[in-house]
This record gives C-alpha cells, structure tokens and sequence, in this order.
C-alpha cells in the first residue's frame, strides 16, 4: 500500500504504526496464515488513515482487493487521494456499511477490519452491520475490531457473540493514545478478533 499524501493530524502516523504491531502481533498469536493473496474489507473507515498499517500487519500476504466504505463523502475522498495499490485494487465507496449484504458482486472476504467501532452511537444500524460483517468473511476469514472506550468495547462483543461469533482475541492496548478532551477514550483502546464458525 502505498501513502501519497501525509496524514491530516500530529500523532497519527505514530497511532498507525503502533496499531501494526497490534494487529500483527495478535494475527501470529492465533496461528492467521498471511502467505497468500487476499481480499480486505475496511468498514467504517473514515478517512482509512490505517490502511498502509492494515498492509504492513498482514504481510507477507499480499492484498488483492482492498475496499473501504463510509458514510462521509469528505473522509472517501481523502482516503482515496492518499491510498495506492499497486498490483491490487483499492476501492473507497461512500454509503450505508451495515448493507453490504446487499452489494452482491462483492467477494468473500478473508480480512474485515473496523477500527473505532461506533456500536453506541446506533446499536441497531450496528447490529445490523455486524451480522452482515460476519456474512462476508471468506471461511477461515477474521473480523478484527477496535475501540475508543470500554463500555462501547463491550457491547460489541456482546453483540458479535449473540450472533455466535467466536471470540479468538481480545486485549486491552496498554500503549493506546489517551484523549486528551475525552475521559476514558484512547486511541485502538481494545482489540477484539472473531471468526465466524458457519464460515470456518
Ligand atoms: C469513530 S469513527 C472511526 C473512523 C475510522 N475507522 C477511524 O478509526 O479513524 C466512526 C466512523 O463510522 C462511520 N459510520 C458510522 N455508521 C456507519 C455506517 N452505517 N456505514 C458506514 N460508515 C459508518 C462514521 O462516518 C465514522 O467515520
């Protein structure tokens, strides 16, 4: 993946590195095989400023297809002015994360990843994106999840495993970036990885 513009604030490129080895650290510890070619799902992803990290932790596996898709028109076009891919196709789409299910050319996916879940803000739109989620992995495929505070953290869990998600990763990132203006907030605060047993 290649970054063609410099990220928009201070402390992000140092966020995103530390989120690498989050998620590459967990992949190893639950035995993810990375060599080979794969299709990588970003929803929720604002202005995708992970992307090159999502790259980094799941090398040596080479992303095929990489799709982001958020409702803000601003933050898409951001990522898609800064994301590159050479030898794969990036694509960011603006609209409805929790349809998916309905986007049928769209490829089993063997990565989803949602950074800084946003399961409070609308726990039935979330819901409903989560099931859908959970749908589109590839069998054996990994939903990874981040979030920015505790409570919101557990609801998420407890929403992906009424639906029987399996839980095979979940910790508290003890080098997260408190927030300065929000109490109890940090940045990639949790990490949570969850495989869909009807897709295993
Ligand atoms: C806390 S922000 C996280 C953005 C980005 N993933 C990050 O970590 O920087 C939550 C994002 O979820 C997006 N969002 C919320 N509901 C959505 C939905 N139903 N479909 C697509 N995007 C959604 C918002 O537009 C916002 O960009």
């Amino acid at each position: 993946m290649i970054q063609r513009l410099p990220f928009q604030y201070p402390g992000t490129a140092d966020d995103v590195l530390r989120l690498r080895d989050l998620v590459r650290e967990a992949l190893a510890a639950i035995d993810f095989p990375t060599n080979r070619e794969m299709h990588v799902l970003n929803l929720a992803c604002g202005r995708a400023d992970e992307s090159g990290a999502l790259a980094a932790a799941l090398a040596p596996g080479r992303i095929a297809y990489y799709l982001g898709i958020d409702l803000r028109p601003d933050a898409i076009a951001e990522a898609r002015k800064r994301w590159q891919l050479p030898g794969g196709i990036v694509d960011f789409r603006c609209g409805d994360a929790a349809a998916i299910g309905q986007m049928k050319e769209l490829p089993p996916f063997d990565f989803i990843f949602i950074r800084h879940q946003n399961y409070w803000h609308d726990p039935a739109a979330w819901d409903r994106l989560l099931g859908n989620a959970l749908a589109a992995l590839s069998p054996g495929g990994l939903l990874a999840c981040t979030s920015y505070f505790d409570r919101e953290h557990q609801l998420l869990t407890a929403a992906l495993q009424t639906r029987h998600a399996e839980i095979l990763w979940n910790i508290r990132h003890l080098r997260s970036r408190p927030l300065a203006d929000a109490p109890g907030k940090s940045v990639d605060r949790h990490l949570a990885i969850f495989r869909n047993p009807i897709s295993r």
